[in-house]
């Protein structure tokens, strides 16, 4: 091998050995600086012959040509490499699982859930939402009901009162969401077409009752509405509420003060296995009370029998709550337990509307 060749490999072998940029520098400094082993071998072509010239001219340059393009590349391949080092050391795993916000790890409480479900179906019927005070008065929670003084209805209701006010008056937590009827029927003109849910209370504890709980009123006055009509409004609303096709119901004489003729109404349900299944089976189970506004009440509201008529229901939410989502004891509902609360409760942006299901 003649001198070009082997400084070739030398240079070439040491090139590609480099480390980083400053060991190439030094490189390329000892190579093709001033005092260079290239730069040297390049200096003595002045001195030759030209035929000396032409054989080892090409040979020289070469040389420089290989060097220079050898440091070039290194150069570039040092340059990735530390580019590449140093992505990794940035680098950031954004594939971590995210800590689920508040809009993914909250709740709404049955109650509410069934409360915005019986909402969406009336509110599809055209019925409006009427709400009144927790706190009501004796009048509107029994006299204006037709409840009259002394009447043992009023004794079937255990009803919590409040100690005598300066005018002597009790006022009471209402035991039913029946006084909003009246409400509604003196604060405005017929026809009316409401639902009303909200809280009621009776003094009562046990694993199907609790102190507070919660009622949905309906509510229809116009001039011609019949038992009929209601028996198609509340038929229509438990194959939504169920999510059933077809729902066979049973109107039993009942008596409420309120109205007459009165029913309480039940549906028919299988029971098998411990089950409670909605639209099919030979069981019944009482869901509402139900009948015609009595002439006594819309004469108590300024509404004139003889022109207008209506009728009106009343259910409690906790019980097709409990029907509905299987819960076995009423009484965790109002304890406020989040455990309890993460397993029957519902994702918050699951809104219930008929369009969308009311359960997805
Ligand atoms: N207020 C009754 C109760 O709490 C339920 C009820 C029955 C309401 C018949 C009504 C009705 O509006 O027509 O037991």
């Amino acid at each position: 091998m003649n001198e070009i060749d082997t400084l070739s490999d030398t240079l070439l072998s040491e090139i590609a050995a480099a480390q980083d940029e400053a060991a190439l520098e030094q490189l390329r400094i000892a190579a093709l600086g001033k005092a260079g082993s290239v730069s040297a071998l390049l200096k003595t072509l002045g001195a030759m012959t030209p035929d000396e010239r032409k054989e080892k001219g090409p040979l020289i340059n070469g040389l420089r040509d290989r060097v220079q393009t050898a440091l070039g590349e290194r150069k570039d391949a040092l340059g990735e490499a530390a580019l590449d080092a140093r992505l990794a050391s940035e680098r950031i795993d954004i594939s971590l699982p995210v800590r689920e916000g508040p809009e993914a790890r909250g709740r709404i409480h049955p109650i509410s859930q069934v409360i915005d479900e019986i909402t969406a179906i009336f509110g599809d019927m055209g019925f409006a939402i009427a709400e009144g005070p927790d706190v009501e008065t004796d009048d509107l929670n029994f006299t204006k009901l037709n409840f009259p003084v002394g009447h043992p209805a009023r004794e079937m209701h255990d009803t919590f009162f409040f100690a005598p006010d300066a005018n002597g008056e009790r006022k009471l937590l209402r035991t039913h969401t029946s006084p909003v009827q009246i409400r509604t029927m003196i604060a405005q003109e017929p026809p009316i077409r409401v639902v009303c849910p909200g809280r009621t209370y009776r003094m009562d504890s046990d694993q199907t009752h609790t102190p507070m709980f919660h009622q949905v009123e309906g509510l229809v006055i116009e001039k011609k509405a019949h038992f009929g009509h209601m028996k198609w409004v509340l038929e229509e609303f438990c194959k939504a509420f169920f999510e059933v096709e077809g729902v066979k119901m049973r109107f039993r004489p009942s008596f409420f003060p309120f109205t007459e003729p009165s029913a309480e109404v039940d549906i028919q349900c299988s029971r098998k296995g411990g089950e409670i299944r909605f639209g099919e089976g030979e069981d019944w189970l009482e869901i509402l009370g139900c009948g015609m506004v009595h002439p006594n009440v819309l004469r108590n509201c300024g509404l004139d029998p003889d022109v207008y008529q209506g009728f009106a229901w009343g259910m409690g939410i906790d019980r097709i709550a409990m029907l509905k989502y299987g819960v076995p004891d009423l009484r965790p509902f109002f304890e406020a337990d989040v455990r309890w609360l993460s397993h029957y409760g519902f994702r918050p942006l699951d809104l219930p509307t008929l369009a969308g299901g009311l359960t997805s």
